[in-house]
């Protein structure tokens, strides 16, 4: 689904370029749950602004089921970021003045959907990580653990078949962590969503199947584990 060939992306230029990813080939397949791990600085979140078309590679190919995305314009990038892909981050990125569900409910607000229809369907993302007896919470009412679940809801409201997530428990304690993991692994294993996460944590790492190292914009070597 996922096949990355010769992949570079180089910021700035002349005595300020950074060659951020160099040359990196790999291939992610459907319902695969995988994590990324390597040094601040390694180029791990590049990789992921990538794979999740929020940037292009300097050069080289990605093809995501089976399209070709580096030729396609931003309105067709986005069109396809839309339909296949949930972002979660380590900051939750959630709207301060709006309650758990309006935010799950944002990324439908342009899908000309009656507000009825929006409000059942965000509810229903917020149950599937827990979290029905949370909605009508202002995020700072929430713990870290509870606000990155109500962004993993925001994430999945629109049934992407890939999430990707940024070091998404890297604000979080251990046992917070531990249940973040735990929801993806459910959303893997029950929904068969396509899951890549970037982690520091070894632990956290070692609940998905496959471990991508990273150092220096390259791939160092892979960890595949058989469970
Ligand atoms: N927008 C940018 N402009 C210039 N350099 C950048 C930009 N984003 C990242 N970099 C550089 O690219 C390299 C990889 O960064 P990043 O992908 O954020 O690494 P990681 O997520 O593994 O910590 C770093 O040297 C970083 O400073
Ligand atoms: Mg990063």
């Amino acid at each position: 689904m996922i096949e990355l060939n010769g992949i570079t992306k180089i910021y700035g230029k002349g005595d300020a370029e950074v060659r951020a990813l160099d040359n990196v080939n790999c291939s992610v397949k459907e319902g695969e749950m995988i994590s990324i791990m390597g040094p601040s600085g390694s180029g791990k979140s590049t990789l992921m602004n990538l794979l999740g078309c929020l940037d292009k590679p300097s050069s080289g190919n990605y093809s995501l089921d089976g399209m070709e995305t580096t030729t396609l314009n931003d309105d067709k990038l986005a069109e396809i970021r839309n339909e296949k892909i949930g972002f979660v981050f380590q900051n939750y990125n959630l709207l301060p003045r709006m309650t758990a569900v309006e935010n799950v409910e944002l990324p439908m607000l342009y899908n000309n959907m009656p507000r009825s229809e929006r409000h059942r369907l965000a509810l229903h993302a917020l149950e599937r990580v827990g979290l029905s007896d949370r909605a009508k919470h202002a995020p700072n009412e929430l713990s870290g653990g509870e606000q990155q679940r109500v962004a993993i809801a925001r994430a999945l409201v629109q049934n992407p078949s890939i999430i990707l997530a940024d070091e998404p428990t890297g604000n979080l304690d251990s046992k917070s962590g531990e249940e973040i993991i735990n929801i993806f692994e459910e959303l893997n294993k029950k929904e068969g969503h396509t899951i890549i996460v970037v982690t520091h944590d070894r632990e956290i790492a070692s609940h998905t199947n496959r471990i991508i190292h990273i150092k220096d914009g390259k791939i160092d070597h892979e960890e595949v584990f058989s469970k």
